[in-house]
């Protein structure tokens, strides 16, 4: 009796109300935030998640353009227009190294300069796309010459040894990860007239508890990556857009300029760098300069140990690829707030920088419901995905996108002089951990 009073019309009415009452009277923002969190489950990031690292892309690699590929077509399924663009650029890639370790009387025996996978790895195969282990942008050359160690490789330090008599001119710099940029640490050595450096991971600052797979600590092959490149944005054309045909240095030149460590160099690991330091005599390290539990003593140098270092990389123009995506903004369209982070990984990059790229997508997806639901942001919303940051470029490709927005045109390429716009940043938000990036202008 009750369901035979239900006319359906009323009930259209009321169903058809509930749902389309968003269009008739704006709701309150919470409407849209509780609704922002509600929709979406982890499923969804952890699908991107997985799509995005389940090779190592490296910048300029075949595999990050499959990456890319996976966030355009993820994003251009959503209302928001979408676009890649290219850029060639300055990129570093290891063509041959070899570093060995003798002493008066002792043979030399060189190191594998391997990273160890573990047993029952399931990314084993795939491991071995890996990029060998190097720092993006060491000069190419060779050198043999007795150890000095350099502690965290900081200014400080080399004015330490020199106060303590010891001489590095000539000699291979042995330090380690920590305190100072690596592009630094190897600058450092330069200038401190090293003829090579060789930077390791101590367990001491590295491994504080059960170390990958037992926990998640650097494992004693782990060896840190990274580019030594201490300016912004492609080196061949600095200060101005990498876009097509237009003006570079040469190669030889970009690598010339002070921005680059100008000396070959090596990353190694905690376990080799300790097997180095067992050979290294002269004085003790003062107390900081040690290491942790079970390292060997830490002596300054330089020898008797000698490094023989030899490396060579490949500088070459590679293609990048940059993805934007915008959603309009309803009140003030001409205002921008600019999120996003890279996608370019050393490995498989699923920490840094792809949990942020997957929650980048989650977010986009969750942003397009909403705005199917009658929701338009006040500012425009700029979702950028940028490659290459790896090496250093990331700050420039932003600028460089920008450039495509009519409103916003910072830097002009067509020539040597930068046409430069102020702009006033608002806001600024960086996430070290997954490179994500928030800037409000
Ligand atoms: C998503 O994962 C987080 C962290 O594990 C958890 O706290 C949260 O409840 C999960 N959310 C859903 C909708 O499953
Ligand atoms: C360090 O060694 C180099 C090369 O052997 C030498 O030219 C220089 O004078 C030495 N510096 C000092 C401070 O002794
Ligand atoms: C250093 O190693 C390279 C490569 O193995 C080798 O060709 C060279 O002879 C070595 N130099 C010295 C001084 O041992
Ligand atoms: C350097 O890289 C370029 C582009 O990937 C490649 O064509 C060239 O063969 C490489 N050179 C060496 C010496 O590996």
């Amino acid at each position: 009796r009750a369901t035979a009073r239900l006319h359906p019309l009323p009930l259209l009415v009321g169903a058809l109300f509930a749902t389309y009452y968003h269009l008739l009277v704006a709701p309150a923002p919470s409407y849209y935030q509780s609704l922002f969190l509600s929709l979406g489950s982890n499923d969804t990031a952890a699908a991107h998640l997985r799509a995005l690292t389940v090779r190592p892309h490296l910048a300029g690699t075949e595999a990050n353009a499959l990456a890319a590929d996976h966030v355009v077509s993820t994003l251009s399924s959503l209302s928001f227009p979408t676009r890649v663009t290219p850029y060639e650029v300055l990129l570093s890639y290891p063509v041959g190294r070899s570093l060995s370790l003798s002493a008066p009387g002792r043979d030399a025996t060189a190191f594998a300069l391997v990273q160890d996978t573990y047993p029952g790895d399931p990314y084993a195969a795939a491991s071995a796309e890996v990029v060998p282990t190097f720092l993006a942008y060491a000069a190419s050359g060779s050198a043999a010459a007795e150890v000095v160690y350099a502690n965290y490789g900081r200014r400080e330090d080399y004015a330490y040894l020199a106060s303590r008599g010891v001489n590095v001119t000539g000699k291979v710099a042995l330090a380690r990860y920590g305190k100072v940029y690596r592009g630094d640490i190897v600058k450092n050595a330069r200038d401190a007239g090293a003829a090579a450096a060789v930077i390791f991971t101590d367990p001491k600052d590295y491994t504080p508890g059960k170390a990958f797979p037992d926990g998640p600590w650097m494992p004693p092959t782990g060896v840190q990556v990274g580019s030594t490149f201490k300016g912004v944005g492609d080196p061949t054309t600095p200060m101005w857009a990498s876009s097509e045909g237009c003006e570079r240095v040469s190669v030889a030149k970009a690598m010339s300029t002070h921005d680059m460590p100008g000396i070959p160099a090596l990353p190694v690991s905690g376990r080799d760098g300790e097997e180095i330091l067992r050979l290294v005599g002269g004085d003790v390290a003062p107390e900081d300069w040690q290491g942790g539990d079970g390292a060997p003593v830490y002596r300054l140098g330089p020898g008797p140990a000698v490094l023989n270092l030899t490396y060579t990389g490949n500088e070459t123009i590679a293609t990048i690829q940059n993805v934007i995506s915008v959603i309009e903004g309803k009140e003030e369209p001409d205002r921008y707030v600019i999120l996003g982070n890279h996608r370019d990984a050393w490995t498989f990059g699923a920490a840094d920088p792809n949990s942020g790229t997957a929650a980048l997508l989650e977010l986009a997806q969750r942003l397009s419901k909403l705005q199917n639901k009658g929701w338009r942001p006040r500012r425009t919303i700029i979702l950028c995905n940028w490659d290459a940051e790896e090496y250093g470029l990331m700050l420039v490709c932003l600028v460089l996108e920008l450039t495509h927005q009519p409103l916003l045109n910072l830097m002009s390429c067509s020539s040597r002089r930068v046409k430069r716009f102020k702009i006033r940043i608002m806001e600024q938000k960086v996430c070290m951990t997954c490179g994500w990036l928030l800037i409000v202008l």
